[in-house]
């Protein structure tokens, strides 16, 4: 396991493995690893001959300077699990690595895309950010496919419309969510929830399972995001969006009769979480 600091490092401990033939996965991560992320590790390791995990805490998806200052940083023991679960290199830059003095260049996707959802709470930027970075790290790493997990489920969007776009030479590929024992999502952000606040988090994932509840009752979308904002409210939580969405665009729909998703996000005290679940119709009444 070795870690690189530099692109530089990253392409000459990269080439004699790319001339052997071998095929390269990737995971990028801003760090503070958990179990999602190790899931998507040895997805890779599965998947190829050399696994290149990126740790970069990238300032410029951060909309709120006190967010970029609290996210946990913890390289050394990113780096003892990220060789765990079967990382041959990090990729671990300083910011002036990635942008240099004078950075100029940004990755942009417009459209309903990126100004809903996130997008409209986090601000555009935060969109631009993700897909620049990303952008940067599979042209410095080249890898054959790169592994991304289901909890950021606009963010999948935003980079298949990159790679789609920009004619990247990878396969993007989507690892589920993973959740502790109790239905939370796993997310760096949870360390900082006080207990209380840990408790109360629980609300978004039985949202998100109200809304299957309800639609499993053979409830429009309307009447499905009602059950999930009563779970909400029931814990004092007003979520800054609890839309069903197409999977595929994002737009809200009215009905669960493709691939939809329920997504949430919300501030529990001081730490803003997201979450979503894809949404089966319900089976036909005979079915059932
Ligand atoms: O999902 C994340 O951790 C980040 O958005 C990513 C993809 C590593 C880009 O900074």
């Amino acid at each position: 396991m070795r870690i690189v600091r530099t692109v530089a490092e990253l392409r000459d401990a990269l080439a004699p493995r790319r001339a052997a033939g071998e095929r390269v996965g990737f995971v990028p991560t801003m760090g503070a690893l958990h179990e999602g992320h190790l899931s998507l590790i040895r997805a890779a390791r599965a998947g190829s001959d050399v696994v290149v995990v990126s740790v970069f805490v990238n300032p410029t998806q951060f909309n709120d300077p006190a967010d970029l200052a609290a996210y946990p940083r913890t390289e050394e023991a990113d780096v003892a699990l990220a060789a765990s679960a079967g990382a041959d290199l990090v990729f671990a830059p300083e910011p002036a690595e990635l942008y240099p003095h004078g950075y100029a260049t940004s990755v942009t996707v417009t459209g309903p895309v990126t100004e809903s959802l996130e997008g409209a709470q986090r601000g555009r930027g935060h969109f631009d950010g993700v897909a620049t970075v990303v952008t940067k790290l599979l042209l410095a790493v080249g890898p054959d496919a790169a592994w991304f997990g289901a909890k950021d489920a606009q963010q999948v969007v935003v980079v298949r419309r990159v790679v789609a776009d920009l004619g990247l030479p990878v396969r993007i590929e989507v690892g589920p969510t993973v959740r502790e024992p109790d239905g939370l999502a796993m997310s760096s952000r949870n360390v900082r929830l006080s207990p209380a606040d840990r408790t109360r988090a629980l609300a978004l994932s039985r949202a998100l399972r109200a809304v299957q509840a309800a639609v499993d009752c053979g409830a429009d979308a309307a009447a499905a995001r009602a059950a999930g904002l009563a779970e909400l409210a029931a814990d004092g939580i007003e979520p800054e969006y609890l839309v069903l969405a197409d999977a595929g665009t994002l737009e809200p729909v009215e009905s669960v009769d493709r691939r939809v998703l329920a997504l949430v996000a919300a501030r529990v005290g001081p730490v803003r979480l997201i979450d979503n679940v894809t949404v089966t119709p319900a089976a036909p009444t005979g079915a059932r």
